[in-house]
Parts: structure tokens; C-alpha cells; sequence
């Protein structure tokens, strides 16, 4: 954890009393809706992709991919779907609502970011306190929410884009909304490399994201 962390904050204390849990039990919850309904779209949507490549080179392995042919996929494709869509808006106004979103997130700066990655790359940041999140970890979740509203809006614009015209010219189109979609999923992917290793690395904060302490 960088220093920054170690100061006293007074605006914080009424909300993270040493008893209350690292992660209330409904970003816990939303959490692992979220993490099942991102990965089951990931791996259904190769198949998807498979059926029809952008790039005539580029072929996911099917070993890899869910739901066996296109019509399978396209099922748990849009059966993953709803849960990402709902379970997303629960997570936002819960999180916004009650002001955590913003205690969670911020402040960042990319001075912080630069200064935290260095102490990660060195070995010299510690995670003693799981309560607050790193100025690195504040941007890849950040970045993540963001993508995967890119995805879900670039995803509305291929699945109806007779029926929202603005979204697809938005998206350059709908060839170039399947791109925008295409390279959405590779953050995704990139993002749950890197989340995945973290929590490997950091045990501790996985046990808190189950049971909260
Ligand atoms: C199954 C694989 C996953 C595991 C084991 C996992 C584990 C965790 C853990 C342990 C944390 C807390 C980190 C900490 O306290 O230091 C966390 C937070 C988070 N994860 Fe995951 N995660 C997974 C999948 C995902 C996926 C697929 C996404 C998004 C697409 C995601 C997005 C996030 C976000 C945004 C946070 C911060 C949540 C908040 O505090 O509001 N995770 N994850």
C-alpha cells in the first residue's frame, strides 16, 4: 500500500470502523454475478466470433470456447447477458448511491499510479491494509467498469442496430461496432490476467472478497 495510505482520514471513519466488512456483502454478491456473467460472455462470444471471424487469420481454439456451435453460444451469450446487464446496475446505483464509489476510487492521479506501479514492480508495496485499494488497482477497476459498458453498449448496437441507429453510427457502424466489441473483450481478457495473478500473489484479499474479513 502506498504511504498515502498510512495517513489519518477523518471523512472515512464513520463509514470504515475497524468491525464493518473489508467488501459489503452486496459488492461481494455483485462481484461474483459479475466475474461468472463476464467470463461466460468472454468464452461464448469466441464461439460467436468463430462462426464469422473479423479477422479471417485469427481463430479462437474451440477447446477454449462455450457453447460447442453458434447457436449454443449465441444462448448463453444472451442468457449471460442479462445477468451482466442487471447485475451491473445494481453494482453502479448501490455504489454511487451511497457515496462508495467515489471513497473507493478517489482520488487518482497518475502521479499516484506511477509512484504506486514502481513499489509494486520493486516489491515495495504493501498490501497490510486490503481496506484500501492501490492507486494501480483504483485504475484497472475503473478501466474495467468502463469496458465492460463499452462492451455491453457496443454489444446493443450488433444485437439491435435496425433499432438503435444513434448507438450504432456511434460505433462507426456496425462492421466497426464488432471491432470496437472485438478489442473491448481483449481489455477484458487482459484485465482478468492481471486481476487473477494479483489475487494469486495476494491470497488474503481473496478470502475477504468471499467472506468479507
Ligand atoms: C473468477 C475470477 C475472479 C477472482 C478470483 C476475483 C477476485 C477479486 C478480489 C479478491 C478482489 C478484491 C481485491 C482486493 O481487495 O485487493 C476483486 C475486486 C474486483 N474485481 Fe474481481 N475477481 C475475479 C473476476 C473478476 C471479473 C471477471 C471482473 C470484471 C470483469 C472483476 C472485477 C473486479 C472489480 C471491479 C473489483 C473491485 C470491486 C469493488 O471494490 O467495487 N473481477 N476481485
Amino acid at each position: 500500500m502506498s504511504t498515502s495510505h498510512a495517513r489519518a482520514r477523518p471523512a472515512e471513519t464513520l463509514h470504515q470502523r475497524r468491525d464493518a466488512p473489508v467488501h459489503p456483502a452486496w459488492v461481494r454478491i455483485t462481484h461474483w454475478l459479475n466475474a461468472l456473467a463476464a467470463i461466460t460472455m468472454m468464452l461464448s462470444g469466441w464461439q460467436i466470433y468463430d462462426a464469422s471471424p473479423i479477422f479471417s487469420s485469427f481463430m479462437f481454439p474451440p477447446k477454449f470456447a462455450l457453447g460447442g456451435w453458434l447457436g449454443g453460444a449465441l444462448q448463453w451469450h444472451f442468457a449471460a447477458m442479462w445477468l451482466l446487464l442487471f447485475n451491473g446496475i445494481v453494482y453502479l446505483v448501490l455504489n454511487v448511491a451511497s457515496g462508495r464509489f467515489f471513497r473507493t476510487f478517489f482520488p487518482l492521479s497518475p502521479r499516484a499510479v506511477i509512484r504506486d506501479l514502481a513499489s509494486a514492480l520493486t516489491g515495495k508495496l504493501s498490501h497490510a491494509d486490503l481496506r484500501h485499494y492501490n492507486a494501480v488497482q483504483k485504475l484497472a477497476y475503473l478501466v474495467v467498469i468502463i469496458d465492460l459498458i463499452v462492451l455491453v453498449l457496443s454489444g446493443l448496437a450488433i444485437w439491435k442496430s435496425v433499432q438503435f441507429p444513434l448507438l450504432r453510427e456511434l460505433m462507426g457502424g456496425y462492421d466497426s461496432a464488432r471491432v470496437v466489441h472485438f478489442f473491448a473483450m481483449w481489455v477484458l481478457f487482459a484485465f482478468l490476467v492481471v486481476h487473477l495473478v494479483m489475487v494469486a500473489l495476494v491470497p488474503r484479499s481473496l478470502i475477504a472478497m468471499l467472506r468479507g474479513r
